[in-house]
């Protein structure tokens, strides 16, 4: 209590505790000395006499928040009320609270700093998930959707509430639906954590593949909120990951008939020697045979002779394999092409007589093309072995090739099967690299043959007829100083 000149009055025990002096020790000293800090105390003086003049209303006069301090000099704030009295003779006194506030203060800015915090987490997980591909989503203890973020919305085009609870279901493809529901049903029981791939349909039908992770937070009470999980747009990772296995499985059959190919040339090189040692031994006998008496000689004979054309035939067969197969660099010369092209059906209908197959190649016209023999040798082989797989089980199995000019300047060759032809859909794609439809093909041939005509300055196509098997045709321009005067 303080009169009008701010001389103490009266002083209680809390505030003994507060400000740290006596009753004695304040009583009748100038309250700003007692509790104000110096620097404070002038304003505090003037603003006491200015509270005890004014008319005021009611008793209440002030409340102020003021740095104050102790008997030690420490200082502190404090809630400071003030309220108007009369005293005993009729003079007039103020009553002072003082509410010692740090506490209070520290707790207020703690909250502040919790708060700010808790405003920065919020925002930057707000940020994640608008930056991230993912939709965040709780489930009740039971597996029961209770919220999915708002990007629900733009991925399957129906509000929020249709994946609630348990509609997200009928958005999972039918196909991965049972499993998903099974993962789903296993982890709300064993209350571990889940991660799964399934396709969800977005809007306009289109399933995309998603995964989902969830985790059980497990300091929740029965029936609050306890599956937090996401679910993350994760189609092009997929499909990147098909398309890399796929490439790697190709490139390992790849790299076997690569090996494969070493192989027969060491197989060509070793079979060399003992045909070789075969021919001398046949040319022997048949140089012995006349020095023989007796009635098989003529049919020993022939058996020689026959004996003697088959070691030719392999051994030539073994030689073009060689030639095939091992390759140095590319070299072009003037080649004849009927001739280039009869050497590769032989080697490529190797195994055509035993299948059933018959072939025909017919020239109308002479061609010499500057082209590297073996390259162009390897597109033949390719689609002469395409017919031949044409033609597995079909009645008729007759491949036609054809030479002519059809175009000026250009060479062209026609190979026609009477096989099962191609669908439309797979004509369009059947020069792309990897396309098949065999089981046990590899979809380059055509891609390869392509690339090696393009390189020589010619084109490929299919020519096909509906209902007429396959007709693949190919152009080489013809080498120069070799037009005929037909096509110049
Ligand atoms: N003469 C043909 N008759 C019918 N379909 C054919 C014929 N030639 C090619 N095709 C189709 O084109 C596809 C691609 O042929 P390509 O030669 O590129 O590959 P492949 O024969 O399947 O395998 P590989 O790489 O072993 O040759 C074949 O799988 C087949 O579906
Ligand atoms: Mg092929």
């Amino acid at each position: 209590v303080v009169d009008r000149a701010g001389t103490v009055r009266g002083w209680n025990r809390w505030a003994t505790t507060i400000f740290g002096w006596t009753d004695k020790e304040a009583m009748g000293r100038n309250f700003a000395d007692l509790i104000i800090p110096a620097r404070h105390r002038k304003l505090a003086t003037a603003r006491l006499v200015q509270l005890a003049q004014e008319p005021g209303e009611g008793e209440f006069v002030s409340r102020v928040d003021v740095t104050a301090c102790r008997a030690d000099g420490s200082e502190f704030p404090v809630e400071l009320g003030v309220v108007r009295t009369e005293a005993d003779d009729g003079d007039m006194l103020l009553l002072g609270f003082a509410r010692d506030v740090t506490a209070e203060r520290r707790a207020m800015r703690e909250l502040e700093t919790a708060q700010e915090q808790l405003r920065r987490s919020e925002e930057l997980y707000r940020y994640v998930v608008e930056l991230g591909s993912f939709i965040p989503w709780i489930a009740d203890e039971d597996g029961s959707l209770l919220t999915i973020g708002q990007r629900w919305t733009e991925w399957t085009g129906t509000p929020v509430e249709a994946g609630l609870g348990e509609g997200w279901v009928g958005f999972v493809h039918p196909d991965d639906a049972p499993e998903v529901d099974a993962t789903w049903q296993r982890a709300v029981r064993s209350g571990d954590r889940l991660e799964i791939d399934y396709r969800l349909r977005f809007a306009g039908g289109d399933y995309r593949w998603c995964r989902a992770r969830t985790t059980k937070r497990t300091d929740v009470v029965a029936g609050a909120a306890s599956w937090y999980g996401t679910l993350e747009d994760v189609h092009e990772h997929r499909l990147a990951d098909e398309a890399s296995r796929r490439a790697q499985a190709e490139l390992s059959h790849v790299s076997r008939l690569s090996a494969m190919g070493a192989m027969a040339s060491v197989i060509a090189h070793d079979l060399n020697q003992p045909l070789t040692a075969v021919a001398h031994y046949v040319r022997g006998c048949k140089q012995l045979l006349p020095t023989l008496a007796g009635d098989n000689r003529d049919a020993i004979a022939e058996a020689m002779e026959d004996a003697d054309r088959g070691i030719v035939r392999a051994g030539d067969i073994v030689r073009r394999m060689r030639e095939f197969v091992q390759r140095g660099t590319v070299e072009c010369q003037a080649e004849d092409l009927a001739e280039l092209v009869e050497e590769a059906c032989r080697l490529a209908l190797i195994d055509a007589p035993m299948r059933g197959v018959t072939h025909r190649l017919s020239a109308n016209a002479r061609c010499t093309v500057m082209v590297d023999r073996v390259q162009i040798q390897q597109v033949v082989v390719n689609l002469l072995r395409n017919a031949v797989e044409a033609l597995k089980d079909q009645p008729r199995r007759e491949i036609r090739i054809s030479i002519g000019q059809e175009k000026p300047g250009y060479c062209e060759v026609a190979i026609c099967d009477t096989g099962r032809g191609i669908p439309a859909e797979a004509a369009e794609r059947m020069f792309d690299p990897f396309f098949t439809t065999r089981k046990d093909g590899m979809g380059i041939g055509l891609s390869i043959s392509r690339m090696i005509i393009e390189a020589h300055g010619g084109t490929i196509w299919n020519d096909s007829k509906a209902g007429q098997g396959t007709t693949i045709r190919f152009t080489l321009p013809i080498a120069s100083g070799h037009e005929s005067p037909a096509s110049s």
